[in-house]
C-alpha cells in the first residue's frame, strides 16, 4: 500500500516535471518565495504570510528588495500603493535590470509630490548600457488611495508598460534600424524607496518633509508569467514560449487607442520631443516611437 502510493507520487512528479520543464513559469504572489529584502535594516518587511510587502523610508535610510529569480522575457505584474500624503522628495523605484557594464533595464519610477498634487511616473529603457529614453506621465487616479497594477510585458518584439491594463508606453524592437534591444540578458526585479529631494520634486525645489516620516510604499499580488533564467538556461524552450500569449502579444487597435489617450492627456515629458536636449536631431527610434 505504502509503496504503491509512493510510486504513484513519483509517477505524478515525473509527469509534472516533464510539462513544467518546458513551459514558462507562472508564479503568483508569495513574497517570501519570490523576493529578498536586500537593504534598509528592518525598514523593508514581508507581512501576512508573504501576501504583502512594505518598504519604508525615514531620515536615516530607505529600503529595497529584489527578486530571487532572473527573467528573460515575460509578463510581470505588481500591485503598488504609493506613499500617501506629502510624499514630495521621495522616489519609489520599481524596475528590472541585468548585470554588468552593458546592462539592460526597464524602469518605472514614481516621484512623490505635495499632498493633492500628482505623482510623476517616470519610465526609461536601457539597452546595452544606453538609456536616455525618458517618458513621464501623470496618472488618471490617485495612486496612494488604493493598490494599482503596474505591468511590464517584455517579449522579443517589444516592451509595453501598462497601468491597470492600460498601456502607457511601447518600446519596439528596432534592431533593423540599428538600435539595440534587450533580449539576451536576464533581468532581476528590484524596488526601492529612497530620498531624492535634491532633484525629484520640481527639480529639487520642494524638500522632503521629515515630520511625515516614516514614508511607506506597499506591494501585493505579484505575478510573473515569465521565463526564468538560471544557470545559463531559460525555463522556456522557444517553442513553448511561443504558445504563451504574452510572447507574441502586441497592441491591438483598442489598446493602441488607449495608449494614444494616455499620451495625449497624461504624458508630461517625452525625450523624443525635447529639442533642447537633442539639438542635433532626435535619436533614431523617435521617428518610429
Ligand atoms: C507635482 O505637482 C506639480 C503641480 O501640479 C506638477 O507640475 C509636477 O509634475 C508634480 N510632480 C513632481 C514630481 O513634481
Amino acid at each position: 500500500m505504502v509503496s504503491r502510493s509512493y510510486s504513484r507520487v513519483i509517477l505524478f512528479g515525473t509527469f509534472v516535471c516533464f510539462f513544467v520543464g518546458f513551459l514558462p513559469v507562472v508564479s503568483a504572489g508569495n513574497f517570501n518565495q519570490e523576493f529578498d529584502i536586500t537593504w534598509g535594516d528592518g525598514r523593508g518587511n514581508i507581512l501576512n504570510n508573504g501576501e504583502l510587502l512594505t518598504l519604508t523610508l525615514d531620515h536615516y535610510s530607505g529600503s529595497g528588495f529584489q527578486s530571487k529569480n532572473e527573467y528573460l522575457f515575460g509578463k510581470i505584474d505588481m500591485q503598488l500603493r504609493l506613499v500617501p500624503g506629502n510624499s514630495a522628495g521621495t522616489v519609489t523605484a520599481y524596475y528590472m535590470r541585468s548585470q554588468g557594464a552593458t546592462w539592460d533595464e526597464i524602469d518605472f519610477e514614481f516621484l512623490g509630490n505635495l499632498s493633492g498634487e500628482p505623482y510623476t511616473v517616470h519610465t526609461n529603457v536601457f539597452s546595452q548600457g544606453k538609456g536616455d529614453r525618458e517618458q513621464q506621465f501623470h496618472l488618471w487616479f490617485d495612486p496612494t488611495k488604493d493598490f494599482h497594477t503596474y505591468s511590464v510585458l517584455w517579449n522579443p518584439q517589444r516592451i509595453i508598460f501598462s497601468v491597470d491594463g492600460i498601456p502607457i508606453r511601447e518600446f519596439k524592437n528596432l534592431e533593423r534600424i540599428g538600435i539595440a534591444f534587450p533580449k539576451n540578458q536576464a533581468m532581476r526585479i528590484y524596488s526601492s524607496l529612497w530620498n531624492a529631494d535634491e532633484w525629484a520634486t520640481r527639480g529639487g525645489l520642494i524638500k522632503t518633509d521629515w515630520s511625515q516620516a516614516p514614508f511607506t510604499a506597499s506591494y501585493r499580488n505579484f505575478k510573473a508569467d515569465a521565463c526564468v533564467f538560471s544557470s545559463g538556461k531559460s525555463s522556456c524552450s522557444s517553442k513553448s514560449a511561443a504558445t504563451s500569449a504574452w510572447h507574441t502579444q502586441q497592441l491591438d487597435l483598442t489598446s493602441q487607442r488607449k495608449l494614444n489617450w494616455v499620451r495625449k492627456n497624461y504624458m508630461i515629458y517625452n525625450y523624443c520631443t525635447d529639442t533642447k536636449r537633442f539639438p542635433q536631431g532626435f535619436p533614431k527610434e523617435c521617428a518610429v516611437h
